[in-house]
């Protein structure tokens, strides 16, 4: 949303390796522990956040599988091994810091199919394994096959998917931090998974503002018995809070579960506008809607090890 403060520190490992010793060093002084993907679900209050942000932007590596041995050894086979017939399924490994439109992209262009539902959803693999990324069209969890993870403790435990039980926008992981994971895609073609890429990119030019600077969606529809099937977006547009604006904060008119930056907004502007919606919603139609976006301010709470 480019709204927001600064962080009191900032690392940025450049491999998995360097991302276990940074979290472990943060740990390990008790300092608060921010972990940032591609920051597409993210709105940082103003002023300085407490702690240490660890930052996965460097970590950006995607190689192919063939089902052999350990998928997480980026090394073996080497990443650029040379174009070879794989048996379906399929599979693509990245480290956390790959990003999600980078992962459709090599998927379209290997014709691998099972994530092309998540054309258009920014941010990063390890934020889009850890929030269930998706959206009408399938989640992010549909595909992920394993995970390797950096425990509280220290430990990397490598996980496969039985052992998650992932929901609608959280995979549940607790104070476990995404190192890498590999997705499991079937053989198809290029054509027929470009052509689902482009359907699901055009569809959300008509209705969302993608140009403009957001967050995604602010809020996580309600559960659709309690809201008669309406998401947060039409709830919002229904009581004619389209436009609704603090400073340059505005309820994108397109739509209503999308605030927009319109140049100027400070974070305040942003998190005032979240509380203005929740308790008119509230008010017209008894829910709560819950926040979908991830807020960082320095009073999430003390003794918090990772911040949310
Ligand atoms: N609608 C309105 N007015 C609005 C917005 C929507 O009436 O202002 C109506 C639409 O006409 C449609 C229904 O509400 O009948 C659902 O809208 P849409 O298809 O836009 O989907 P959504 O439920 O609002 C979800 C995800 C999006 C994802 C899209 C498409 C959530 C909270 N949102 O939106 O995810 O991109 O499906 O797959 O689950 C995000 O997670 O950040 C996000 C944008």
């Amino acid at each position: 949303m480019r709204v927001g403060g600064a962080a009191e520190w900032l690392l940025e490992p450049a491999d998995v390796d360097e991302l276990v010793a940074a979290v472990n060093s943060v740990r390990e002084r008790g300092l608060p522990l921010w972990i940032l993907g591609g920051g597409a679900n993210l709105i940082v209050a103003d002023g300085v956040l407490p702690g240490a942000v660890v930052a996965t932007d460097r970590l950006r590596r995607v190689w192919r599988w063939h089902g052999d041995g350990d998928p997480f050894a980026f090394d073996a086979p080497p990443p650029h091994f040379p174009e070879r017939q794989i048996e379906a399924p399929a599979w693509l490994v990245a480290w956390a810091g790959e990003s999600m439109p980078g992962l459709v992209n090599r998927s379209k262009a290997l014709g691998w199919s099972g994530i092309e539902g998540l054309a258009g959803v920014p941010g990063s693999l390890g934020g889009g394994v850890a929030m269930n990324a998706g959206g009408s069209w399938g989640e992010l969890w549909d595909a992920v096959d394993r995970v390797r993870l950096l425990e509280p403790d220290g430990n990397v435990v490598d996980l496969p998917r039985d052992a998650f039980a992932p929901s609608y926008r959280n995979a549940n992981l607790g104070d476990r931090i995404v190192l890498a994971a590999s997705l499991r895609l079937e053989q198809s073609t290029k054509a027929a998974v470009d052509a689902r890429v482009r359907e699901h990119l055009e569809h959300k030019r008509r209705v969302q503002p993608v140009t403009e600077w957001s967050a995604g969606c602010i809020f996580k529809n309600p559960p659709k018995e309690r809201s008669g099937g309406k998401g947060a977006g039409q709830l919002i547009d229904e009581a004619g809070l389209k436009g609704l604006s603090k400073g340059d904060a505005i309820v994108s008119p397109l739509h209503g579960n999308f605030l927009v930056n319109k140049g100027h907004a400070t974070a305040t502007d942003v998190l005032a506008l979240i509380d203005e919606l929740q308790s008119r919603i509230a008010d017209r139609t008894g829910l709560l809607l819950e926040r979908e976006v991830k807020v960082w301010r320095s009073d999430a709470g003390a003794g918090h090890s990772i911040g949310r």
